[in-house]
């Protein structure tokens, strides 16, 4: 095979012929890795080739294209179906992200058990645990013995390869894609270079086989080194799991799909027999507060089609630095801080030398404008001691301290007023953040 050189960005997966001290595309510096790449023209030709090896060189027309939206199968988990668009198309490549510890290989040897039959084996790959491992792990699941599962520890991805051409399976897991290694190129597992090859290769083989496959990616705190990121943009699907560990929620979400919706979520709960689906995940997110406890809120958010009623708790504290600390968890920071401007100019609240911290309840992450009003209010409500844990907020707050309408308000409002909570504040009778504020303190 034909190496060249590269530079990659292990932060964004930038690359560059030539070594740069900063990554033009997001701003690193010394992010850059040298790596040694089999051609990438050669690399993408083989991939577009037929099973005979001849590059196809034939236009089609559209309708002599087949795909049948019957050619997908479910991963007997209604709730990652619905994230996958319908189910798991063959031939398609998805990157499964996460912390480590949150329940990746779970989550997937339980896909497996569910796809696996007689005449469909599966075949689950480990770099990471031994064979007698994932069996010790498959006892605690529930599981039907006339599975047909079959099992590999192994790390080089060259003979991964010839494994899935001489098993073909109905579909491959690899756990993960960071302990992937070849000796085709120099580097250790886990590096830029053996992980994008890795991935080249496994993306090849899935499209020339027809046979899909589920990688492992795991992400580190500081930036998801030579991870997710740096082939978000290989793979088909991509998927996160997130969860705080010490809570059983996992939401799995996902964020780049080919072949379906994007922003679809699917919850699962974290049992001593692996991942066990919530389909009717509504009171999930909220925290059991006492009535009149001050410094809570609910709000509604959108996660794909469906809506959540979501707790979010503020606590408002006088500071003793001279830079007063906001800590965020669940919410952006960046966000956070501009809802307290916005709330120390437009509502005037003596905020500026005060701590505050916002956590949303449950260990969901919030990236949806509408959760702004909710926010304010919550730090509000800590600050002046005032309860409003039974209202549910749901706008986006602009910098002018407007409130703005936000997308589905039906869809959101519904879902509170089926849990039984009929005091909803939105832009239908408030304009501005302000207007709020006056009406609560009230
Ligand atoms: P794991 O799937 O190994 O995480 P990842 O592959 O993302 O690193 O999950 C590890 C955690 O899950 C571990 O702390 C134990 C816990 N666990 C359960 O709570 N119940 C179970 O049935 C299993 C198999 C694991
Ligand atoms: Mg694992």
């Amino acid at each position: 095979m034909k190496l060249s050189t590269s530079f990659v960005c292990e932060v964004c997966g930038y690359d560059s012929p030539a070594f740069m001290g900063k990554c033009p595309e997001c701003g690193t510096w010394n992010s850059l890795r040298e790596i040694k790449v089999a051609n990438q023209n050669s690399q993408l030709r083989s991939a577009m080739q037929n099973s005979a090896g001849q590059a196809n060189t034939n236009p089609k027309k559209l309708s002599e294209i087949k795909f049948d939206e019957k050619d997908r199968f479910g991963s007997g988990f209604s709730e990652m179906d619905g994230v996958l668009g319908g189910g798991i198309v063959p031939g398609s490549v998805t990157l499964l992200a996460g912390d480590p510890g949150i329940g990746k290989s779970t989550l997937l040897l339980q896909l497996a058990l569910n796809i696996s039959k007689a005449d469909n084996p599966v075949l689950y790959i480990s770099g990471e645990e031994s064979e007698q491992q994932i069996k010790l792990r498959a006892n605690r699941l529930n599981h039907s013995r006339n599975n047909n599962l079959l099992l590999l520890s192994i790390s080089n991805t060259d003979a991964i390869v010839d494994v899935i051409a001489n098993v073909s399976p109905k579909l491959v897991v690899i756990d993960s894609i960071q302990t992937m290694e070849s000796e085709n190129l120099t580097g250790l597992s886990g590096s830029i270079g053996q992980v994008r090859y890795a991935a080249m290769e496994f993306i090849k083989i899935a499209k020339s086989q027809n046979i899909p496959i589920i990688l492992v990616g795991h992400v580190t705190k500081e930036g998801m080194v030579a991870g997710p990121m740096v082939l978000s943009h290989m793979v088909d699907c991509l998927l996160f799991l997130e969860g705080e560990k010490f809570t059983r929620v996992r939401i799995l979400r996902g964020l780049k799909n080919r072949f379906g919706p994007v922003d679809e979520v699917g919850v699962f709960s974290m049992t001593g027999a692996g991942m066990s689906e919530i389909k009717n995940p509504e009171l999930l997110f909220l925290s059991q507060t006492k009535d009149g406890a001050a410094g809570s809120v609910l709000t509604a958010t959108l996660e794909g089609t469906r809506a959540f009623l979501v707790e979010i708790q503020a606590l408002a504290v006088f500071s003793k630095l001279p830079m007063p600390r906001r800590v965020a968890s669940g919410v952006d920071s960046r966000r956070l801080e501009l809802l307290i401007a916005v709330l120390q100019k437009h509502a005037r609240l003596p905020i500026d030398a005060m701590d505050i911290y916002v956590n949303v309840a449950g260990g969901l992450k919030l990236s949806d404008p509408a959760a702004d009003l909710g926010i304010c209010l919550a730090i509000f409500s800590s600050l002046k001691n005032i309860p409003v844990n039974k209202i549910v907020g749901i706008a986006e707050v602009g910098l002018l301290g407007e409130l703005r309408p936000v997308a589905d308000f039906g869809k959101r409002a519904k879902e509170a007023k089926k849990l039984g909570f009929t005091n909803i504040l939105g832009t239908d009778k408030f304009k501005t953040l302000n207007e709020v504020i006056q009406r609560l303190s009230k």
